[in-house]
C-alpha cells in the first residue's frame, strides 16, 4: 500500500503537475486533508512576494509531532521509526519504534518544561548524531518551542553569534561527539560560546563520549537525570499552521548568516510529500540520508519528512571513511537500506578508493539511490549509478536550498525521467523561470538564466529571523514579484532543468553553503591581515574549494603564517570554513572606485590565467601580474 498523495506514474505527474498550477489551493488542500490536523484550515493561502508574506492554510491548528508520531501509533507502533548506526562498527546499533520514540520524545518534552521552556522560546541544539537529537528537535515541537540545531562543525563564536541573534535561553548539548577517529568536544564548545552570551539560563547535556566537562551550578543540567524525573505523558500544544517551527542558519552573500525560519504546517507537508514523491517511498523501506540533522537535508529527510510519513528512517553518527572507505556499504548491507541518500562530495571521496571497499558487500536490498548539495559531475553519477545501483536503482538529483524546506526540482525516482547532471523538472507546485541579466523573463527551451520561482510553495521560507527586511532584501528585491534562488541554470531542450551553481558570492564546499564574505571577516581578525579576498576554485572531492589572496604585513614565515591564518577561520566559524589555499600578496585587483574584482580572482584561481578580460580599468593592472605569478 502507497499513499494517497503519491505519484505512480509520468502521465500522473504531469497531470497533477498541471493541476498545481491551474488551481494551488485546491491542489494543496487536498494534499493536507491527509494529515492530522485539531482544526482544519479557514483558507489555504495568502501571499505577496513583495512584502513578502507567505501563508499557508490559515487558521488551522495541529502540532507536528502528532503527525510524525502518535498517528502512527495504532498501526505502526512496533515499525522502527529510527534506527542508528554508531561512529564505531563494533558497538551495537540501536532501533527505537514509533511507541519508543513516542514515549521518549514525551518524556523529554516533559524536561524542557520542568526546565522552564515554554511556546515560542528558542532551544539551540547542538549535539551529535545520535537518536536523542531528532527526540531533541521533536520535543521542541512538542511543546511549541522553537529549534535551531547548530551543526557539530561550527565554532564558538559561530554558536554565540546565532545564539545572540535567536535569543537562545536553552541549549541541548552532549558531552563530546564521536566521527571518525575524532572526538569533538561539544559541551566545551558550548562552555567558551557561554562566556558572551550570559543570557543563557539552562544547559541539558547528553552523554556520550564520556568525556569529562564542567558543569556550571545552576545553569548545567544531564539529561538522563532529568529524564528520571520526567513522566511518559505529555499531551502536544495546539500550534497555529504559520507558528514557527524551527530557525535554521545559513550563509548568504553578506558577512553574517541568517536565521530561515520555517513554520509548522506548511513545512510539514512539504517534506512529507516530497519525501514521499520524490524517493518513491514504500512502507517497510529503510531510508538512509546521509547528512547531518545540523543542515537542512538532515531537518526534512532524516527527521520530519520521513517521521510524517511513518517511514524508517537511519542515523549514522559516523562519516564515511571510517575505519575505512568500506563504511556506507557495509550500513546498507547490514541494515538493507532500500534508499541512500547522500552527497556529491562524498560519492568523489568513495570513488578514488576504486572498488575494493565494495567487495563481499550485498547492495542487492537498494532500489533508489538519491543525489543533494551540489552538482554531480557525470563522472561521480556513472560510477553509483553502476557500482552502487548496480545499473537497476534509479538516481533522483534533488535541487533545493535551506529557504526551500525540501526538494523542488527532481526526477521522482523511477516514475519520471532521469539525466545525468540534471535535476530534471520541478515538483507539483514549482513554478520555475529563468531569468536574464536584464530582469526579463527567457522563454522557450534550450536557454539559461538566474533560477526564480514565480508561486510560493508550501514550503517556502517565511522571514529571516528578526529581520524581515533582510529577507526581502535577499530573496525578493534581485527580480520584482519573484523568489530568487541565487542559482544559475540551464533548461535544455525537452525542458530539463539543470543547475549550474551559485551565482552569487557563495561558495559550496562540500555541498556546505559558505560566504566569502564570512570566510573573510575570520581571516582580517587575524592580526597581521590588512585585507583579503576570497572566491572558490574547481576541486576534485569538495566541488568547490576555497582559495584565499592576503594581504599581510609584519613577519612572514609562509606556511606558518598560513597555517596562523587558518586556524583564525576555525576559531571563527569552524573547521569546515578553512582556507585551502593562501596566496600572500602585496595588492587586490581593484577598480577605480574601489572595488574589488573578483572575477579577475576567481579565473586566476581556477587557473584560466587567458581570459582574464580587459584590466585596463583597474586601479593598478601590475597587482593582477604579480598574482598571477604567485599562483599555487
Ligand atoms: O547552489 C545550490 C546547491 O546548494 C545550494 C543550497 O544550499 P543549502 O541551503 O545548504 O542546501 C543544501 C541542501 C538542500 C543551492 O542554492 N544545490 C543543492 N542541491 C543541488 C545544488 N546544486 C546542484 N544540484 C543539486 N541537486
Amino acid at each position: 500500500m502507497n499513499y494517497p498523495y503519491q505519484i505512480n506514474s509520468f502521465d500522473q505527474y504531469q497531470s497533477d503537475y498541471k493541476r498545481s498550477v491551474a488551481d494551488p489551493e485546491g491542489f494543496w488542500a487536498g494534499i493536507a486533508e491527509n494529515f492530522s490536523w485539531r482544526r482544519k484550515w479557514d483558507k489555504v493561502l495568502e501571499w505577496n512576494f513583495k512584502d513578502p508574506r507567505v501563508e499557508w492554510f490559515m487558521g488551522g491548528k495541529l502540532n507536528i509531532t502528532e503527525n510524525c508520531l502518535d498517528r502512527h501509533l495504532e498501526k505502526k507502533g512496533d515499525v522502527p521509526a529510527i534506527i542508528w548506526e554508531p561512529n564505531n562498527p563494533e558497538e551495537k546499533s540501536r532501533t527505537l519504534t514509533y511507541s519508543e520514540l513516542h514515549k521518549e520524545v514525551c518524556r523529554f518534552a516533559n524536561v524542557l518544561k520542568n526546565n522552564g521552556v515554554v511556546k515560542g522560546d528558542r532551544v539551540c541544539i547542538y549535539m551529535g548524531m545520535v537518536p536523542e537529537l531528532s527526540v531533541a528537535l521533536l520535543a521542541c515541537a512538542r511543546i511549541g518551542a522553537i529549534h535551531s540545531v547548530i551543526f557539530g562543525g561550527f565554532s564558538a563564536q559561530s554558536i554565540a553569534d546565532r545564539l545572540q541573534d535567536a535569543r537562545a535561553e536553552y541549549i541541548i548539548t552532549c558531552d563530546g561527539a564521536f566521527r571518525g577517529a575524532k572526538d569533538i568536544p561539544l559541551k566545551a564548545i558550548i562552555d567558551d560560546a557561554l562566556v558572551t552570551c550570559s543570557f543563557v539560563k539552562r544547559v541539558i547535556v547528553f552523554e556520550r563520549t564520556k568525556t569529562p566537562v564542567s558543569m556550571i551550578k545552576g545553569r548545567d543540567v544531564w539529561w538522563l537525570d532529568e529524564m528520571k524525573n520526567a513522566g511518559d505523558d505529555c499531551p502536544a500544544e495546539e500550534m497555529d499552521a504559520e507558528d514557527l517551527l524551527f530557525i535554521l542558519y545559513t550563509s548568504g552573500s553578506t558577512g553574517k548568516p541568517k536565521g530561515v525560519v520555517h513554520t509548522c504546517a506548511g513545512y510539514m507537508i512539504w517534506a512529507a510529500y516530497t519525501f514521499v514523491n520524490v524517493f518513491q517511498y514504500q512502507p517497510g523501506d529503510v531510508h538512509f540520508c546521509t547528512a547531518d540533522i545540523g543542515w537542512i537535508t538532515g531537518h526534512s529527510y532524516i527527521v520530519y519528512g520521513p517521521l510524517a510519513a511513518g517511514a524508517t528512517t537511519m542515523i549514522f553518527e559516523g562519516i564515511p571513511t571510517y575505519p575505512d572507505a568500506g563504511r556506507f556499504w557495509e550500513i546498507v548491507d547490514k541494515h538493507n537500506v532500500n534508499i541512500l541518500y547522500t552527497a556529491p562530495t562524498a560519492i568523489r571521496s568513495l570513488m578514488s578508493y576504486g572498488t575494493a571497499p565494495l567487495e563481499n558487500k550485498n547492495l542487492s536490498s537498494l532500489k533508489t539511490l538519491g543525489t543533494v548539495g551540489e552538482p554531480i559531475n557525470e563522472e561521480a553519477w556513472h560510477w553509483y549509478d553502476q557500482h552502487i545501483g548496480k545499473g537497476k536503482c534509479p538516481i533522483v538529483d534533488t535541487w533545493w536550498q535551506t529557504e526551500t524546506g525540501g526538494v523542488l526540482i527532481s526526477n521522482l525516482a523511477g516514475v519520471t525521467p532521469a539525466k545525468p547532471g540534471y535535476a530534471t523538472l520541478p515538483l507539483p507546485g514549482v513554478q520555475p523561470v529563468l531569468l536574464d541579466e536584464k530582469g526579463q523573463i527567457i522563454e522557450g527551451n534550450d536557454v539559461s538564466g538566474n533560477l526564480c520561482i514565480r508561486f510560493p510553495w508550501p514550503g517556502i521560507l517565511r522571514t529571516t529571523y528578526g529581520d524581515h527586511e533582510r529577507c526581502r532584501t535577499t530573496y525578493f528585491t534581485a527580480y520584482e514579484n519573484l523568489y530568487f534562488t541565487g542559482d544559475g541554470c540551464l533548461r535544455d531542450a525537452d525542458g530539463f532543468y539543470r543547475i549550474t551553481g551559485r551565482v552569487d558570492d557563495v561558495l559550496n564546499v562540500s555541498g556546505h553553503r559558505i560566504g566569502t564574505a564570512e570566510v573573510e571577516n575570520a581571516i582580517n581578525m587575524h592580526s597581521g591581515v590588512i585585507e583579503s579576498a576570497v572566491v572558490g576554485f574547481p576541486h576534485e572531492i569538495k566541488g568547490q574549494g576555497i582559495y584565499a589572496y592576503v594581504i599581510f604585513t609584519g613577519n612572514l614565515e609562509g606556511d606558518l603564517t598560513r597555517k596562523d591564518i587558518a586556524q583564525t577561520v576555525t576559531r571563527i566559524i569552524g573547521p569546515i570554513a578553512k582556507p585551502d589555499k593562501i596566496q600572500f600578496v602585496t595588492g587586490l585587483p581593484k577598480t577605480r572606485s574601489g572595488k574589488i574584482m573578483r572575477r579577475i580572482l576567481r579565473k586566476i584561481a581556477e587557473g584560466e590565467m587567458s581570459q582574464l578580460g580587459d584590466t585596463s580599468t583597474l586601479l593598478d593592472p601590475a597587482v593582477v601580474e604579480e598574482i598571477k605569478k604567485g599562483k599555487l
